[in-house]
C-alpha cells in the first residue's frame, strides 16, 4: 500500500512557483468524445494521472487504439470492439459512465455497470438515463448493468430536474449524433462542460449557447477528427491557493485560468489572502498572517465547488472564530471530518453543515484518505501540522493530483511517498 509521509509545521510558509496540470475533469469526458467518431482525437495537455489511465484502460477495452508523447495523447476508435463498461471500471471510476451517451449515439448499443456505492454519498444516474430514454433509448437495467439500445435516436426538448455536470455531459455527445434538434435545458456551466462542446464543435457537432445553461444542438450524421487543448485543472489551482493560504506563503501558479476560480479566490481573500493576477494565465497568492472566518455553501459553477470543500474546511481550522461550512451537491461528503478531528481540529457535524471551530494548532498523526479531494485536505493539513502525517491509503489521491509531491517539495514542503 502506498503512503505519504509528511513533515510537518506551524510556521511553515510556502514559496516559489508551480505549473498547473490539465484538468481531469475535463480530460475525461474529452476522452469518450473519441468513441464519436472512427477518425483521431489529438489532445494536448493532458494530467498523468490515474482516473486517465483508467478511462484509456476502458477505451482499449471498447476499441481504441491510443499513444501518449509527453502531455499530448491521440486516440482512435477505428471499430469498436466491446460495448461494455464493467463493474470494475465504473467502480474504480465513476466518470466511465460518460462512455453511455457516445456509444449508444454511433453503435446503437451500450452495457455500463451501475456504479454502486461511493465514498461520497449516493451518486444516481437518472438524469443520465431520461435524458437518453426522451431521445428514444431503451433503457433496462440488468444484474447490476444499466441496458441500452437504440435504433433511431431523435432529438427532443430536455430539461435537467437538477443541475448534473456528467448527465449534460453524455447527453450534449448523444445530441451530437442524433437525429434533428436537441434542446438541453438547465445544463451545468462548469467550464469542463464547455471545453467539452469547443471539443465536439472541432469535430464537426453543430451547438449553439456554449457556456450556457440552454443548449442547442443540431444532430449531424458524423463527426471528425480534432486537435483540442485540455483546459487547466482549476481544483488542482484552488488547492495550492488554499496551500499558500494556510502556509501564509507566498505562490506563484502558472498555467492557470484565474477567471475560473474566482468564487474561490474571492472567498480566499474574505479569508484575508491578497491574491494578485500576474496574467492571464497566472495568478500569485501572499497568505495573511491573520485567517478569518468565512461560511461556505458549495453549490453548482460558478458557485463554491464541492470539489473544493473539504481543503477549504482545513483552512478554516486555522481561522479566528466559527465558520460554518454547507455541502449542497453531496450527501456525506464530510469523511475528511473524522480524520481532521485526528490531527487535533474542532469540527462538529451536522446534518448537511460542518462547523469548524478556530484556530486549532494542528499535530501530526496517522490518517486514511477515503476520496479524491479528502486526501487532498489531508495533505494540507499534514503540510501545518506539527510533526509526522502519515496518510495511508492514497490511491484516491493519485486519481487526480499530478506529482503533488514533487510541486510542494519544490515550494518547501517534506512531503514523501513510500510504500509498506
Ligand atoms: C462531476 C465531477 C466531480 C464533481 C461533481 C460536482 C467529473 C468527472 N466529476 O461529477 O468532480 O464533484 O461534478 O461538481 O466531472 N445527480 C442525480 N442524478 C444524476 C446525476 C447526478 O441525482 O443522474 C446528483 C448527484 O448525486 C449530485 C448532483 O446531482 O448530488 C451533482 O452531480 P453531477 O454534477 O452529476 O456530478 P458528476 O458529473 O458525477
Amino acid at each position: 500500500m502506498q503512503k505519504i509521509r509528511i513533515l510537518g509545521n506551524n510556521s511553515l510558509q510556502l514559496k516559489g512557483k508551480i505549473k498547473i496540470s490539465g484538468a481531469k475533469n475535463a480530460v475525461l469526458p474529452s476522452i469518450a468524445a473519441s468513441l464519436l467518431t472512427e477518425e483521431k482525437i489529438r489532445l494536448k495537455n493532458i494530467p498523468l494521472v490515474k482516473d486517465v489511465f483508467t478511462t484509456l484502460t476502458l477505451m482499449k477495452e471498447l476499441g481504441a487504439e491510443y499513444n501518449i508523447k509527453k502531455k499530448l495523447l491521440s486516440i482512435q476508435v477505428k471499430t469498436i470492439r466491446s460495448y461494455e463498461a464493467s463493474y470494475e471500471l465504473v467502480r474504480a471510476m465513476r466518470a466511465s459512465i460518460l462512455v453511455l451517451g457516445p456509444l449508444l449515439a454511433r453503435y446503437g448499443k451500450a452495457v455500463v455497470s451501475l456504479p454502486g456505492g461511493c465514498a461520497i454519498g449516493s451518486r444516481p444516474i437518472d438524469l443520465h438515463i431520461h435524458g437518453l430514454e426522451k431521445l428514444g433509448a431503451s433503457i433496462t437495467l440488468e444484474h447490476g448493468y444499466i441496458k441500452a439500445e437504440a435504433k433511431n435516436l431523435q432529438g427532443t426538448e430536455i430539461k435537467f430536474e437538477k443541475k448534473t455536470v456528467g448527465g449534460t455531459e453524455n447527453l450534449i455527445m448523444a445530441a451530437s449524433l442524433t437525429k434533428g434538434e436537441t434542446i438541453l435545458k438547465n445544463c451545468s456551466l462548469e467550464p469542463e462542460v464547455s471545453s467539452l462542446c469547443e471539443l465536439l464543435a472541432k469535430m464537426g457537432a453543430k451547438i449553439e449557447g456554449i457556456g450556457e445553461e440552454t443548449l442547442c444542438i443540431k444532430g449531424v450524421k458524423e463527426l471528425g477528427g480534432a486537435t483540442h487543448e485540455i483546459i487547466p485543472d482549476r481544483i488542482e489551482a484552488g488547492t495550492y491557493l488554499i496551500a499558500g493560504a494556510l502556509t501564509r506563503g507566498n505562490i506563484v501558479l502558472t498555467h492557470t485560468q484565474p477567471k475560473q476560480l474566482s468564487t474561490i479566490i474571492e472567498k480566499l481573500k474574505f479569508s484575508g489572502a491578497k491574491i494578485e493576477n500576474i496574467n492571464s494565465h497566472s495568478l500569485r497568492i501572499i497568505g495573511s498572517q491573520e485567517i478569518k472566518p468565512q461560511d461556505i455553501t458549495t453549490s453548482p459553477y460558478p458557485g463554491f465547488p464541492t470539489d473544493m470543500q473539504a481543503q477549504f474546511t482545513v483552512l478554516m481550522t486555522q481561522a479566528e472564530g466559527t465558520s460554518i461550512i454547507t455541502e449542497t451537491i453531496f450527501d456525506r461528503r464530510f469523511s475528511h471530518v473524522n480524520e481532521l478531528l485526528r490531527l487535533g481540529a474542532n469540527i462538529e457535524v451536522s446534518g448537511d453543515k460542518s462547523i469548524v471551530k478556530g484556530k486549532t494548532l494542528l499535530s501530526g498523526a496517522e490518517t486514511i484518505a477515503t476520496d479524491l479531494r479528502a486526501s487532498a485536505s489531508l495533505v494540507l493539513a499534514g503540510l501545518i501540522a506539527n510533526g509526522e502525517t502519515i496518510i495511508n491509503d492514497i490511491e484516491h489521491l493519485n486519481r487526480g493530483y499530478e506529482k503533488i509531491e514533487e510541486k510542494l517539495e519544490s515550494l518547501g514542503a517534506h512531503i514523501e511517498r513510500f510504500r509498506e
